[in-house]
């Protein structure tokens, strides 16, 4: 099944048409949240060549709710993030896809890796309409990420909401 992953394309778009009934292919039969998350992670990093990609999982205690690092493909990452603060903390906050052109312009933007320019954050809702789930996907490159982006990996975000 691995060897035969294959994303061919020329266009952004044509690669998520390749990628995207792959990525299905690649979680059916299988429930298991971290077992899925990971494989779709290595699906989007090698498939789309992103630079980060990554799952942040919102975890509740009595005190407080926060951002903790989970599945994720490339350079280590920021493990923890405080309720709107950062890209991530801030679609946490707003419920919605946030997409940065250059993450200078991004007040409070969490620098994990300066490598990274531009990013695309997506929440994934749980049963009772609550963020569960951030998807982070970074690009060393500036403006990397628009509609199309947000059109596909919303697609993959209500895939990974069947697993919650
Ligand atoms: N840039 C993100 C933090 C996560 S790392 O980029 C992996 C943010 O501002 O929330």
């Amino acid at each position: 099944m691995a060897e035969s992953f294959i994303v061919s394309g020329n266009s952004k778009e044509e690669k998520y048409k390749s990628l995207i009934p792959q990525i299905h292919a690649l979680v059916e039969g299988e429930t298991d949240l971290i077992a899925n998350l990971s494989n779709i992670m290595s699906a989007l990093k090698f498939g789309m060549n992103f630079f980060w990609v990554g799952i942040y999982f919102v975890r509740k205690t009595n005190e407080k709710s926060e951002l903790v690092l989970g599945p994720f493909q490339g350079p280590v990452a920021c493990t923890r993030i405080s309720y709107g603060k950062g890209v991530c903390g801030a679609a946490w906050k707003e419920k919605s896809t946030i997409v940065v052109e250059d993450v200078e312009n991004f007040a409070g933007h969490i620098a994990c890796s300066s490598l990274s320019k531009s990013e695309i954050v997506l929440p994934a809702f749980d049963k009772n309409k609550e963020v569960a789930l951030i998807l982070d996907v970074d690009s060393e490159y500036l403006s990397n990420f628009d509609q199309t982006d947000k059109t596909y990996l919303e697609e993959v975000m209500r895939l990974i909401e069947t697993f919650l």
